[in-house]
């Protein structure tokens, strides 16, 4: 059976002091449960020295798709490893569409991850507009298909693939959970039509908008596999409830 698994994303939020106050109040009350918490670059060393030996995994938020070299402001993926990050977000919306980040960029970030042995959680989903206009389907058809012809379906085997509808994104405003799952299933059922044992191992999580009041009901729907959690990541008891909601 595929795991289930919660990641926190912190943003561009964070203080050596204010971490040190949520990775200690998360690592007893999360002992023997996996989670991951993606922290800004500055902080990698304090997750490593924190976490390290807990059930708690750490990552970064974005990584440059060039291994080395005249890339001022980048970091790569063997740096990221350096300070013992095992997952990387890439595409998540905030890049794209602040940051201009296109699916080929994004789909470079994927390999690059990969090829550096880390675990990419590749973030795809629809904006408002989009939803209305009836385009959900083929806008995530179009973000993983950019991964899939650059890397193979099956380096999907390595990955978790993130469903985050952009409407959902910090506003409240969460998927409902039958919303959510349609499109969780449409994505497993496209990498099942390339290769099935693939699609059945695959954790597909969601975000937006995920609390602990509704996380329950969103982890009991068949092809959500945890959650990719942003501002109530920052909030221990509310992160900590969601990953309990998602081992059950
Ligand atoms: P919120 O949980 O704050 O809506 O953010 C979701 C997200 O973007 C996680 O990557």
């Amino acid at each position: 059976m595929r795991k289930k698994l919660v990641a926190g994303n912190w943003k561009m939020h964070g203080s050596l002091a204010e971490n040190a106050a949520l990775l200690s109040a998360l690592k007893p009350a999360l002992a023997g449960i996996e989670a991951v918490v993606c922290v800004p670059f500055p902080y990698l060393a304090q997750a490593q020295a924190e976490l390290t030996g807990s059930s708690i995994a750490w990552g970064a938020q974005n990584v440059c798709e060039e291994a080395k070299g005249a890339f001022t402001g980048e970091v790569s993926a063997s740096m990221l490893l350096d300070f013992g990050c095992t997952y990387v977000i890439v595409g998540h919306s905030e890049r794209r569409s602040l940051y201009g980040e296109s699916d080929t960029l994004v789909a470079r970030k994927y390999v690059a991850a990969q090829a550096a042995g880390l675990t990419p959680i590749l973030c795809v989903g629809e904006s408002l507009a989009e939803r209305e206009s009836g385009v959900t389907e083929a806008v995530v058809s179009r973000q993983l298909d950019a991964v899939i012809d650059a890397a193979g379906v099956a380096s999907l085997a390595k990955a978790v693939i993130a469903y985050e509808p952009v409407w959902a994104i910090g506003t409240g405003k969460t998927a409902s959970p039958e919303q959510a799952q349609a499109v969780h299933a449409f994505i497993r059922g496209r990498v099942a039509a390339l290769d099935a044992s693939v699609a059945g191992q695959l954790v597909i999580q969601y975000g937006g908008s995920v609390k602990a009041a509704n996380a329950a009901e969103l982890m009991a729907q068949p092809d959500i596999d945890g959650g990719l959690i942003g501002g109530a990541s920052l909030v221990a008891d509310e992160f900590v409830a969601i990953c309990r909601a998602a081992a059950k």
